[in-house]
């Protein structure tokens, strides 16, 4: 959509990426880094101040004191730390259940290990985890479940009662859990983040994968980091270790120092909340209907009252005639789910969600 998107001049709502500049002062830390040297490997476990850093951050947000030695590695990006959980727990014949719509690089990373995706529908419009459906589908097989919040692209969060209903299902069972939270602050309407975090016990069976570059505004800086037990962890460094080793220095450097203020993240929230109230006001008058996103960079957008077009011709077509890219959500399932629905990114200037806005309005 974005190729598509270029082409016609369109304005880009669709890939999830921010168009506003970073932090002035992140971008200055990051180069008085390699001012002064920090230009060589760092410890494949990452550097040791930005773990100490992040652990700070931890404690203070979630009251869980993790071991920066032990049981933080800080990695290219959350993707990657997804796909080397992913991989080390993983083997052939294992099953793991992932429910759609999902983030695009979940099932390939289950199936190049072998093992097979077992598909969840979330219960659409509101996206929630049907959880009986999950009790029917475990199998002695299922060896991860693999969760999302705030969710990509719904919006949806998970609640306390999800995290409750998640402790039952793997009470006393060999399942893992691999919780992407790679939009962890950008969460609205004074929801508290259910990160696994949180929960100690829950965080004995897992791995909970963030993403600097989702959260700071930088997403090409690829650098996040994974959180796991001790006993988890070192199995997720022997994947690392021969993987991508270390990570780039001088951005660590640079951050570990940023985040040691809570400022840093703590204005994260409303910050993205503003952007999703503007276009929300802004699409009011619009044929569009917002369905309601409690996080992330996204919002989706029912067009039944538009057309009954699938999805996907609807969002090329309204790129090529009204010059607005979106990403029809059916591409986030394997069968290709259509509930006319479109995913917006307004993770965007005021003057581009303007911009955007005026053409939809158009949109009959
Ligand atoms: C749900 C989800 N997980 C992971 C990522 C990727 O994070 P990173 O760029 O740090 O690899 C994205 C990016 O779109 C995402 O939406």
């Amino acid at each position: 959509m974005s190729a598509l998107a270029a082409e016609h001049n369109a304005v880009n709502l669709g890939q999830g990426f921010p168009d506003y500049s970073m932090s002035e002062q992140l971008i200055s830390l990051v180069n008085e880094a390699m001012t002064k040297g920090f230009n060589q490997y760092v410890p494949m476990q990452g550097y040791m101040p930005l773990r100490e850093a992040l652990a700070i951050k931890i404690q203070s947000l979630y009251q869980t004191v993790v071991s920066p030695d032990t049981q933080i590695t800080i990695t290219p990006g959350g993707t990657y730390a997804i796909y080397t959980a992913l991989t080390a727990l993983l083997q052939p014949g294992d099953e793991a259940i992932i429910f759609e719509p999902a983030y695009d690089s979940y099932i390939p990373n289950v199936e190049v290990n072998g093992a097979a995706p077992v598909l969840i529908e979330l219960k659409f419009p509101q996206y929630k985890i049907d959880w009986n459906e999950v009790r029917q589908k475990i199998s002695p097989k299922t060896k991860v479940i693999m969760l999302n919040s705030p969710h990509n692209p719904t919006g949806s969060v998970l609640t306390e009662h999800d995290i409750r209903e998640l402790r039952s299902v793997v009470a006393g069972k060999d399942i893992f859990i691999c919780s992407d939270e790679v939009y962890e602050h950008l969460i609205f309407d004074d929801i508290p983040h259910q990160s696994i975090l949180r929960y100690p016990d829950l965080l004995e069976k897992s791995f909970v994968c963030f993403s600097f570059g989702k959260v700071y505004h930088c997403t090409g800086w690829k650098l996040g980091y994974c959180i796991s037990s001790p006993q988890l962890m070192n199995e997720f460094r022997k994947v690392h270790q021969f993987n991508c080793f270390s990570c780039h220095t001088p951005s660590q450097v640079g951050l570990s120092k940023y985040i040691s203020d809570p400022g840093s993240y703590l204005s994260l929230p409303s910050f993205m909340q503003e952007k999703r109230d503007y276009f929300a006001r802004l699409m009011q008058g619009s044929k569009f209907k917002l369905l309601n996103s409690y996080g992330s960079y996204f919002v989706c957008a029912a067009y039944d009252q538009i057309s009954d077009e699938p999805d996907t011709q609807f969002s090329i077509r309204i790129t090529k005639e009204y010059g607005v890219a979106s990403i029809p959500v059916s591409v986030f399932y394997r069968s290709a789910t259509d509930n006319k629905v479109v995913r917006f990114c307004f993770a965007k200037k005021k003057e581009t969600l303007e911009a955007a806005v005026e053409r939809l309005m158009a949109v009959t």
